[in-house]
């Protein structure tokens, strides 16, 4: 099987490069632009082609994946907002079979959204808060006093894992494998995979929900007080959440929880950093790290994307959108539209800003937005109050991904 997939590789390799440029090339014709969501300079650089797109073609029909991609905060916000023209239901993303939340529309998603939201209660936050205020001091004690730090494999990789392996109820043994499956199934919200990751995501997926299987079991032989308890719970309350849900979703929430919120302490860590202005007035200003963190949403956003089906005909800025059309919202550009917010690639944590897109908008809104922020808002407190002195130590690494914009390794130098 490994030696067909290596085959297929190579193969696909040559052709898919013919095909790739062929499809840019038709599309660059046609508008002016193309946007290649894989190429390696929008993955270090996005926001590069999101002012060319903005200029010469603010809806892009995308001949490579066949959809129309969207930069304007203001079309983008009433895609989001308008849930009977635009649906989840079908809009083909995604390589494993699994439907979750992001995949329903109303009714069903009213429904399960309700079931789910009892992980996400005010109470349930707060009684974490003392749980992710100790993991990060101890996540510090363990850099102990080193010159140099890898942020992301210090603090920002283990602890969003440590977080939701807490609230899912994984022991402790488990978490290496944990962190494993939830870099492989993350790859299942880019918009663009070679077959030889599709077979890996299929088969990290699997392992992922036997796994699942064996803790769901458990929890029912003994209740703990987690989530998962609470969503076993909602499951065997009648027939309001299936079994095919409740899995779904618990791997929703290790997905949409780990990456997401590891790319807010690394892209927002290195904006700080390259902002030393920014860092200063926040060390001055501690009771504004809260609007900071939503500024460092806004500037450099952790999910660069999002995408919808129309459901019905349409016409967006004068483009007629056929029904079943699919379209790619590209909302680390609607965050830096000049429309909405003045100098939009400027850091700046003085001034009120209108709210961003980060966590999307209406009904499929983050859930996990307040989780996100208090663990950003507490690392980022910690470091500054541990390290009186922060600055980069290198140039980043970045990882290859452009729906999930993050850091591989950020070095941080602390004399
Ligand atoms: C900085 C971190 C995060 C960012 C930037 C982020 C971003 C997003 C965005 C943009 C959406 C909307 C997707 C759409 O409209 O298609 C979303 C939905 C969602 N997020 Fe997050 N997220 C983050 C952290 C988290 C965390 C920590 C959790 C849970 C542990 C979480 C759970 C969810 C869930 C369950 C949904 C689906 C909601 C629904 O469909 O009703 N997210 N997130």
């Amino acid at each position: 099987m490994q030696v067909m997939v290596q085959i297929l590789t190579v193969l696909e390799n040559i052709s898919r490069s013919v095909a790739i440029n062929g499809l840019l090339t038709w599309e660059y014709m046609e508008s002016g632009v193309d946007l290649n969501l894989v190429s390696a300079s929008v993955q270090q650089n996005p926001y590069e082609i999101y002012e060319k797109l903005r200029s010469k073609d603010p809806v892009h029909r995308m001949r490579l994946i066949d959809a129309w991609a969207l930069v304007s905060y203001e079309q983008i916000d009433a895609v989001l907002r308008d849930q009977k023209r635009f649906i989840c239901r079908d809009r083909n993303i995604g390589y494993s079979n699994l439907r979750t939340l992001l995949d329903f529309d109303p009714p069903q998603h009213t429904r399960i959204r309700s079931l789910v939201s009892k992980a996400f209660t005010a109470r349930a936050l707060a009684e974490l808060e003392p749980f992710i205020q100790q993991t990060v001091a101890d996540l510090i004690e363990q850099i102990d006093n080193r010159e140099r730090f890898d942020l992301i494999e210090s603090i920002a990789y283990p602890l969003p894992v440590l977080v939701i392996a807490k609230m899912l109820g994984v022991p402790a043994r488990d978490i290496d494998r944990f962190r494993s499956w939830s870099d492989m199934v993350a790859l299942d919200v880019e918009p663009m995979l070679r077959s030889e990751d599709v077979f890996s995501l299929r088969q990290n997926m699997n392992e992922l929900l036997e796994y699942f299987e064996e803790r769901i079991n458990e929890h029912k032989l003994t209740p703990q007080k987690d989530i998962l308890s609470t969503l076993i719970k909602a499951e065997d309350d009648g027939d309001r959440l299936s079994h095919e849900e409740l899995l779904g979703n618990l791997v929703l929430l290790l997905v949409a929880g780990n990456e997401t919120t590891r790319n807010l302490i690394g892209n927002g860590m290195l904006a700080l950093l390259r902002h030393p202005d920014q860092l200063q007035w926040l060390r001055n200003n501690p009771d504004r790290l809260d609007s900071a963190v939503r500024e460092l949403l806004r500037y450099d956003s952790p999910v660069q994307l999002n995408s919808r089906m129309a459901a019905e005909d349409v016409e967006i800025g004068g483009k007629n959108i056929r029904a079943g059309a699919k379209l790619i919202l590209l909302i680390g550009a609607a965050n830096r539209d000049p429309e909405i917010y003045s100098n939009p690639n400027q850091l700046d944590f003085s001034e009120p800003r209108k709210a961003h897109l980060a966590f999307g908008r209406g009904i499929h809104y983050c859930l996990g937005s307040v989780l996100a922020t208090m663990e950003a808002r507490i690392v980022f407190e910690a470091l500054m109050s541990r390290f009186p002195r922060i600055r980069l130590a290198s140039e980043p690494v970045r990882r290859k991904r452009v729906a999930l914009r993050g850091l591989k390794e950020l070095w941080i130098d602390t004399t």
